[in-house]
């Protein structure tokens, strides 16, 4: 009896294992379609469901005269659940091929959704690769709310590239949703005598051959897709490092070359000083990108936030780059918890107009909160960011409103150090508005629950 049983667990073990070693996805025949969306209801097709991204790899060549986009998306991701089929986002252009670990996959267009459907399905937890070829003119995301134009944007001499909050569909295969981060590396391909400038850093010195220059670009911390970038066109340039010993990485378009060494300097001392402020710096580098494409906004690109069509002051670089530790490092799982990346860098500009001597905090709190009582920012409540009016001015103001209300309550000492531990604590990690006040609660002792209920959940001006 008992060395029957032993038999028979001996036997089951042997089976498992050699279902493993021939690659057999467990319980293959319960496999489903992945998600067509992440589970972000305000955006229920953004990103996909049923695996993680580890690792884009993006082969891109562009040629600003025809403004035409050839690419070869590499990615690494791993499953989440057993998938007979998973999606990808991906905004017009025309695939061409798709394999899955070297195998063609069949796949399907619907909308913004890319269907890809291996030969077999991939097991839960199995690592995979799929690779993209794609090709045609990129065409930005036009928003009719207050989003305006992002993506990849072309321009006259190259392309402007900003995503927020999901435009990297418009340039590239992806799992287009913040609460997916994954690492870059970016093969970025453009007529000779044209800058390419992405995320993180230069693996090489860039290879010129038959009239076109590659440039590689690396980003090895984890990033979400609205912040990946491959701007292009004529740029000035200027690298070093930031007294702090950060390396920094400037460019300006030509229109603007007068403005190189302040962007320069200025995110040179911006990022030394907010290291001190918000704790070590995430990334490898730092620095801007000013491109002629006039946006009507800037945007946070990780490690290089970009300016469209500005030459941005002190107080903009201040805010791009708070969001460095604010928005890219620390990163919101769901888009309406947007004023943990907003507010945090507006307040951010108001330190820094402190730090320099000039209006305090808590100043710009007092002429904010004296805004008449039928101001829209007292209607719109900042810690439910809408998905039709997700850049209000409510989610920055009184989101910045919010820190400063609570740095009252709490003190000087222990709200710098709240800041420290919240973006120690989930460094290239994801948020909510929730772990927030729960955190903050912890280090002050303190109910701060009417608190950031009056500032950020209710539509009135809080007293
Ligand atoms: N996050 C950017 C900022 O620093 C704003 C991006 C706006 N995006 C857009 N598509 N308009 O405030
Ligand atoms: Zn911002």
């Amino acid at each position: 009896m008992r060395s029957d049983r032993r038999v028979v667990a001996l036997l089951a073990a042997l089976v498992s294992v050699l279902a493993c070693a021939a690659d057999e996805p467990p319980q293959a025949a319960e496999a489903r379609a992945g998600a067509p969306g992440i589970g972000d209801t305000d955006f229920p097709t953004d990103g996909n469901g049923g695996y993680n991204v580890a690792h884009y790899d993006l082969a891109v060549d562009y040629t600003p005269a025809t403004k035409r986009l050839d690419g070869v998306a590499t990615i690494r991701a791993a499953a989440t659940q057993d998938l007979s089929s998973f999606n990808l986002d991906l905004t017009g252009l025309d695939v061409r091929r798709v394999t899955v670990d070297g195998s063609p996959a069949r796949f399907t267009r619907k909308g913004d959704e890319l269907t890809v459907t291996p030969d077999g399905p991939i097991g839960d937890k199995a690592r995979f690769s799929v690779k993209v070829s794609y090709s045609g003119l990129p065409k930005p995301a036009k928003d009719r709310a207050n989003l305006g134009t992002y993506g990849f944007i072309p321009t006259s001499d190259g392309a402007f590239v900003a995503s927020e909050p999901n435009g990297s569909k418009t340039w590239f295969p992806s799992n287009d949703h913040p609460a997916d981060k994954a690492t870059f590396d970016f093969t970025i391909t453009v007529p000779a005598g044209l800058t390419a400038v992405a995320n993180g850093e230069l693996t090489g010195q860039p290879t010129t051959s038959g009239g076109k220059t590659t440039y590689r670009w690396r980003e090895r911390h984890p990033m979400a897709t609205y912040l990946a970038t491959a701007t292009l066109g004529k740029f000035e340039l200027r690298q070093g490092t930031t007294p702090g010993g950060i390396r920094d990485f400037a460019a300006v378009d030509p229109r603007f070359k007068g403005s190189l060494d302040k962007l320069y300097k200025t995110s040179a001392e911006v990022t030394d000083y907010w290291s001190t402020v918000f704790g070590p710096y995430p990334f490898s580098s730092t620095g801007g990108v000013v491109d002629d494409y006039s946006a009507g906004y800037a945007l946070e690109n990780q490690t290089k936030p970009i300016y469209g069509g500005f030459v941005p002051d002190e107080s903009i670089i201040a805010h791009e780059l708070a969001h460095q530790w604010f928005g890219n490092s620390l990163t919101i799982k769901r888009w309406k918890d947007l004023w943990l990346n907003e507010g945090f860098a507006t307040y951010a500009e108001w330190l820094w107009s402190e730090h320099k001597g000039k209006k305090t905090a808590d100043a710009i709190f007092k002429e904010l909160h004296n805004r008449a009582a039928t101001d829209p920012i007292w209607t719109y409540p900042p810690g439910r960011a809408k998905p039709d009016d997700l850049f209000n001015q409510s989610v920055y103001a009184r989101g910045g409103m919010t820190l400063h209300a609570l740095r009252r309550a709490v003190g000087d000492e222990t709200f710098f150090k709240l800041l420290k531990t919240w973006s120690a604590d989930h460094r290239y990690g994801h948020v909510t508005t929730e772990q927030f006040i729960d955190l903050a609660q912890r280090l002050s002792g303190k109910d701060l629950r009417p608190l950031f209920d009056a500032w950020l959940f209710q539509p009135r001006r809080p007293a």
